[in-house]
């Protein structure tokens, strides 16, 4: 490795570590209930979005009740929209007066979030939207013209600048939507160009040298950002999969449907399974509120990851892609530990392994902590003893103490 391979290394090595973060999605669009894309969507004129920051008074914000919540949940991390592309921010700004300090709300949520955060051990992250819809050159573009284009640019530069230098140190910069493919198409690889992101990052690199950067500036960043999705293998570097908790918006939206606590922890452990972590979004109303359903499965989800939490957290993707495929669930692995992580239960007792070639020292069911008996059958590896009812739910771990680190065999 190069030295700046290492430093990277390094550097995301907290996140790799952390597994699983929190995304809020809260802003002016949570007034109107139906997702953060509404202004754009709807063709709301300025004048009528802009009233919209007079009614912009949450009467129940409180930034330490959703790191607390956060806490509790089990996520380390947490990444909330200080701007999205309606181009309203949640925080002080010398560069606009569409800000919650300069209306209704006269309050910097950046500045109590960041504050919360901190009080929880969480690490701060600052999702930044690189369009801004509230720049009528942004529709025009860069060569139609040019001279709005660069005010745009240069306003995405400030606002950048003023986030990581008014808050002290942010442990994630997370910009979105400089491609901007469902509008023109796409950049391409001009993306980093068009926004003079090379630029903008040598100063961040400079001013905040352990902070991550997604990839979504046009370059390539510290980490991708597959967004609804969960790689099912791994993935070339560090990766963080974006996804809602409800199926569609990610903005606060009453009408959407939530995803049950088994399909959450489905997508957690296929995404640590696929050597990366997983942002879940929330979306509070317009009063501030985490939705009475996701604060109820993010609490499910703190309950599962006490008991199950050493098969989460810092394990390691050290086994082939076909790994994951076991009957009924998915393995990750810690130096010489290997982690089963049971989808489904078999009332017989025993369960039958065929992808280890390793001796197995100790096998325990982390729910209880009971142990195991474990037998070698020629392929197979035969654990004994499990209850006839899961411990847990909606998922069981086993843990398997083997002889060395875990070495595959393929099937046959
Ligand atoms: C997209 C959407 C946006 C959402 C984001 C999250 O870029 O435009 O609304 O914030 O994805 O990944």
């Amino acid at each position: 490795m190069s030295p700046s391979e290492l430093h990277a290394a390094d550097r995301t090595r907290w996140f790799t570590d952390a597994r699983f973060g929190m995304f809020i999605h809260w802003g002016l669009y949570s007034l109107l209930g139906r997702g953060e894309w509404a202004r754009y969507t709807e063709a709301i004129p300025p004048d009528e979005y802009h009233a919209l920051a007079d009614q912009f008074q949450p009467r129940y914000f409180d930034a330490a009740a959703w790191a607390r919540l956060a806490k509790a949940a089990g996520m380390k991390y947490m990444v909330l929209t200080t701007k999205h592309h309606d181009g309203f921010c949640l925080f002080d700004s010398q560069y606009t007066d569409f800000t919650s300090v300069k209306t209704a709300a006269g309050r910097d949520f950046v500045a109590e979030y960041v504050e919360a955060c901190r009080a929880e051990g969480l690490r701060v992250g600052f999702y930044f939207s690189v369009k801004d819809w509230d720049f009528p050159a942004y529709f025009d573009g860069p060569e139609r013209n040019p001279e709005g284009w660069a005010k745009l640019v240069d306003h995405f530069h400030n606002q950048a600048k003023e986030l990581l230098t008014n808050y002290g140190k942010i442990d994630i910069f997370w910009f979105d939507c400089s491609d901007d493919a469902n509008f023109r198409g796409g950049w391409g690889d001009k993306t980093a160009d068009v926004w003079r992101s090379q630029e903008l990052v040598a100063w961040i690199r400079n001013a905040q040298p352990d902070i991550l950067l997604n990839n979504r500036s046009g370059l390539p960043g510290d980490f991708s950002t597959p967004e609804q999705t969960i790689p099912h293998a791994s993935q070339p570097g560090v990766f963080e999969s974006c996804v809602t908790m409800t199926y569609k918006s990610w903005g606060y939206c009453p009408s959407d449907h939530y995803k049950d606590l088994w399909r959450l922890l489905d997508e957690l452990t296929a995404c640590v399974a696929a050597g990366g972590n997983y942002l879940l979004n929330v979306g509070p109303d317009p009063d501030g509120v985490i939705p009475l359903p996701a604060c109820e499965r993010l609490l499910q989800m703190g309950e599962w990851l006490r008991l199950h939490g050493e098969a989460i957290y810092a394990t390691e993707r050290v086994l082939p892609d076909w790994w994951d495929y076991f009957s009924g669930g998915r393995i990750t692995t810690k130096g010489n530990n290997a982690y089963l992580i049971l989808q489904l239960w078999t009332p017989t007792g025993v369960l039958s392994l065929n992808q280890l070639r390793n001796d197995v020292r100790r096998a325990v069911l982390l729910a209880t902590g009971q142990e195991l008996a474990v037998r070698r059958e020629g392929r197979r590896l035969l654990i004994e003893g499990l209850p006839a009812l899961p411990p847990a739910l909606p998922f069981n771990v086993v843990k398997l103490e083997l002889d060395g680190p875990a070495a595959p065999q393929f099937y046959y």
